[in-house]
């Protein structure tokens, strides 16, 4: 073409390793690091901005997740009529459940697939399509990419997303980890304080030695959260349910939720329940999650069945009989939310809105059929050697993210 462009081109090309240089300084970004051996994994999530409007279904399918457990994770409302052809605004904030697995000695998502679409880049795909979450260097070395220039349409490509573990505690308490991208504006202690935790806590987890955080940071945020102690052979051994959200398990069967009122995980059958084994305690009247009571003179006489794993296509159940001081009162569910719209963008934080009476009771049109994919949390409990908040490392990647991903993009962008 003309020399005028051709000149450009290069001037800028001359200047791009002289705009890294200057940004570096400032733009190399911290991720946190968990070491880990052997094969086990855990539940965890990674926070995503929506970079556009999408559908509930078209955010399941990027991360490769069932539409249910996404809804169910942000405490969305699932009986809002089509919930999987819903449209939630660009900017809206979603917990993504993933399965944290171990990679090559480091906790990592192995199992998120992205093909490539016309016009992608690996800064692209890093940054407009799964929100600095990954770098487009993390790209490369994990699809063993010679040129990033060549990729093809098409092409799948893993995306090795972070996350953390920790043995699924922190300080000795259930928690669940989640993979947070630290945003403009953002200081240590304003995610501590949204989060209901501590700079302290974040600061040791995420093994920092400065309270300093930069855009483009990943920060690992321990959430409260009810364990399950479920046997290490049923299929959802490791469920772990974060405060104030609920999660589907037993092939959509069972839904279990966690708080308000404490973190003992609290399950029933599911709203999503088609066609599932038998729900009911052995040898009592008693469905999943009932609760009688019974004042005696020595106390209150409180008689339980509740969920103790999927084993086999089979619900377990186990009723329990115990004396407590106090009968209690009725059980209280997490709030649910309606799916966030347009109009509404900032409404992810929990609003005190329906809780027990609106827990959804019809059927949501089942699209690709959550029922062939698997809800993460398949892993047996601590076994082996399991990493603790002293074995993590907050790395300085060793090129751009964020600020540098932006200004390379804009370069290409006039190139
Ligand atoms: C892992 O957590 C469990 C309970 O959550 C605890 O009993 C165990 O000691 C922890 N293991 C390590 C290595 O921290
Ligand atoms: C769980 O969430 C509720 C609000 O949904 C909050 O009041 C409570 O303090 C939380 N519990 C913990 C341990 O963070
Ligand atoms: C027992 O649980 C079932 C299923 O959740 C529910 O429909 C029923 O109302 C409960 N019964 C009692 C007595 O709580
Ligand atoms: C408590 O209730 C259960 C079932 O209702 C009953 O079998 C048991 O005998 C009762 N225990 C006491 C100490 O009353
Ligand atoms: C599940 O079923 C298979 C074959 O039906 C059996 O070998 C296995 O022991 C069962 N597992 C459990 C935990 O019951």
């Amino acid at each position: 073409m003309d020399g005028g462009g051709g000149r450009l081109k290069r001037n800028v090309l001359e200047l791009l390793p002289l705009l890294l240089l200057l940004l570096a300084p400032t733009a190399s970004c911290k991720s946190t690091i968990e070491p880990c051996s052997g094969s086990d994994s855990c539940n965890a999530m990674v926070g995503y901005t929506l970079p556009t409007d999408l559908k509930v279904s078209e955010v399941a399918i990027r991360f490769q997740v069932d539409p249910v457990s996404l809804i169910t994770a942000n405490a969305i409302d699932l009986s809002y009529p089509d919930i999987e052809n819903h449209i939630l605004p660009s900017q809206v904030f979603l917990k993504i459940p993933i399965t944290c697995a171990c990679v090559n000695g480091i906790r990592r998502a192995s199992s998120i697939v992205y093909h490539v679409r016309p016009s992608d880049t690996l800064t692209s795909i890093a940054g407009s399509v799964f929100g600095s979450l990954v770098t487009a260097d993390q790209l490369r070395d994990a699809n063993s990419i010679s040129d990033p220039d060549l990729i093809d349409v098409g092409q799948p490509l893993v995306v090795p997303l972070p996350c953390a573990c920790f043995n699924s505690s922190d300080n000795g308490l259930p928690a669940v980890y989640l993979s947070y991208v630290v945003v403009v504006g953002d200081t240590l202690s304003a995610v501590a304080a949204r989060y209901a935790t501590t700079v302290t806590d974040l600061m040791a987890v995420n093994a920092m030695g400065s309270p300093l955080v930069k855009p483009g940071d990943i920060l690992a945020i321990p959430l409260p959260a009810c364990a399950s102690g479920f046997p290490r052979f049923s299929s959802d051994a490791g469920l772990i349910v974060a405060n104030g959200s609920y999660s589907i398990t037993a092939g959509h069967c069972v839904q279990c939720s966690c708080g308000p009122g404490n973190l003992n995980l609290y399950c029933t059958p599911s709203p999503l329940a088609v066609s599932c084994s038998s729900m009911q305690c052995k040898n009592s009247n008693l469905m999943l999650g009932n609760v009688t009571v019974q004042p005696t003179s020595a106390g209150c006489n409180v008689s339980s069945c509740s969920y103790d794993g999927f084993v086999n296509g089979t619900i377990i159940t186990i009723l329990s009989t115990s004396l407590q001081p106090q009968c209690p009162g009725a059980h209280l569910f997490p709030s649910l939310i309606p799916p966030p719209s347009a109009l509404a963008i900032s409404s992810l934080s929990p609003t005190p809105s329906p809780s027990q009476s609106s827990v959804p009771s019809t059927i949501p049109k089942s699209s690709t059929g959550g029922g062939s994919l698997t809800l993460p949390g398949l892993l047996s409990p601590a076994g082996g050697p399991t990493g603790s908040t002293s074995d993590a490392f907050y790395l300085t990647s060793n090129l751009p993210c964020f600020l540098t991903a932006i200004v390379t993009s804009v370069v290409l962008k006039i190139l």
